[in-house]
C-alpha cells in the first residue's frame, strides 16, 4: 500500500499551520538524541514500557498507528512480529523519512504509511484493523474530538482493540517557567485552541521552530465522550505519575525511559492510558 494525502485541503486551517512546523521539525527530530536514531537501527526499543503493556502481543495482528511521526514506533510494533501494520501522518516529510527507515529495517514487506490528516482518514482508508494505536502528544493537534473517534471506530474490526497512551490534559496545563512549575492553560476545551508561539523544542531543547502551531486541549470526559459516541466501550482506563519526556526541567528519569517529578514535589498525573473495544 503506498497511498498519498487526497490532495485536498486539512480537516481545519490550524492543521495546515501545525503540518508546516511538523515537517520543520521532523528532520530535527530524526536527528536528535532524543530519538536516538542509531540505538534504534541497532534493535533499541521505541515503545516505552507503558505502551508496550498496553498494546499486549501484536504478533500476527493486523496494527493501525495513527499520528505516526516519522514511524519508529510503527516499525517496533513490526519488529515484535505483527503481520501488517500501517502507519498515518500529515507530515509528508515524517512519511518520507519513515518509508525510508522501513526500509532500511528490513520491514518494508510489512509496514506502510499512508500521508493524511487523521481525520480525513476514511477518504482513503477502508481496511479494518485487530489494534488501532496511537500515543504521547497527538489529541492536542487535533480540532474535532468526535471526528478522530468515529475514525477510530470505522478502522477497528468488531473485535479488535483501540489503545492510546497520551500525555495527560492536567500535565498540559502547566509550564516550566521562571525555575518552577507554572500554571498555564485552561484544562477545559475551547474551539478556537490556543496559539503556541516558538518555544525550545521537546526533542531538542537547542533547537527553536521559526513557525507557530495552534492547538487543542481535551479534558478526559471528552475522550470517554466521543468514543462512547462512536460505539466504543472503554474497558481499561489508568493514570500515571511518569511521561515520556520531562515537560518540566526538574523531573528525573526513573527507569524505562521514563520521566516523573521529584521528591517532595506535589504529584501530578502525567499520562494516561485507556483501551475501548466494541
Ligand atoms: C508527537 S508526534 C507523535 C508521537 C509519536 N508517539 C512519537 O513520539 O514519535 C505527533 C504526530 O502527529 C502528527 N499530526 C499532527 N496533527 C495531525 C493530523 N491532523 N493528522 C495526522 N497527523 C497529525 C504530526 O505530524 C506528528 O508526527
Amino acid at each position: 500500500m503506498h497511498l498519498e494525502n487526497t490532495g485536498g485541503p486539512l480537516a481545519h486551517p490550524g492543521h495546515e499551520l501545525n503540518r508546516i512546523w511538523w515537517d520543520e521539525v521532523t528532520p530535527v527530530h530524526a536527528g536528535s538524541e532524543f530519538y536516538d536514531m542509531d540505538g534504534f537501527l541497532k534493535g533499541k526499543t521505541a515503545l516505552d514500557r507503558l505502551e508496550l503493556d498496553w498494546l499486549g502481543d501484536v504478533a500476527g495482528k493486523r496494527v493501525l498507528h495513527l499520528q505516526c511521526h516519522f514511524g519508529k514506533s510503527t516499525i517496533d510494533i513490526a519488529r515484535r512480529g505483527a503481520a501488517q501494520v500501517v502507519g498515518v501522518d500529515f507530515s509528508p516529510v515524517a512519511i518520507k523519512t519513515a518509508r525510508d527507515l522501513a526500509v532500511k529495517t528490513g520491514v518494508a514487506d510489512r509496514v506502510s504509511f499512508i500521508e493524511s490528516d487523521v481525520l480525513k482518514l476514511d477518504s482513503v482508508l477502508s481496511e479494518k484493523f485487530d489494534i488501532v494505536f496511537t500515543s504521547y502528544g497527538v489529541l492536542t493537534w487535533l480540532s474535532n474530538l468526535h471526528r478522530w473517534a468515529e475514525i477510530v471506530a470505522k478502522m477497528l474490526s468488531s473485535n479488535g482493540k483501540f489503545v492510546i497512551v497520551e500525555c495527560h490534559p492536567t500535565m498540559m496545563m502547566f509550564e516550566w517557567k521562571n525555575g518552577k512549575i507554572e500554571h498555564k492553560f485552561g484544562y477545559f476545551h475551547c474551539e478556537e485552541g490556543i496559539v503556541i508561539p516558538p518555544m525550545p523544542d521537546y526533542a531538542d531543547r537547542n533547537y527553536t521552530p521559526v513557525n507557530e502551531t495552534r492547538e487543542w486541549q481535551w479534558s478526559l470526559a471528552d475522550v470517554f465522550r466521543v468514543l462512547t459516541k462512536a460505539g466504543l466501550r472503554v474497558t481499561q482506563f489508568e493514570e500515571y505519575p511518569t511521561c515520556c519526556f520531562a515537560p518540566f526541567q526538574n523531573m528525573i528519569e526513573c527507569g524505562d525511559d521514563l520521566y516523573r517529578l521529584p521528591d517532595g514535589e506535589p504529584s501530578m498525573p502525567m499520562t494516561f492510558a485507556m483501551e475501548a473495544r466494541f
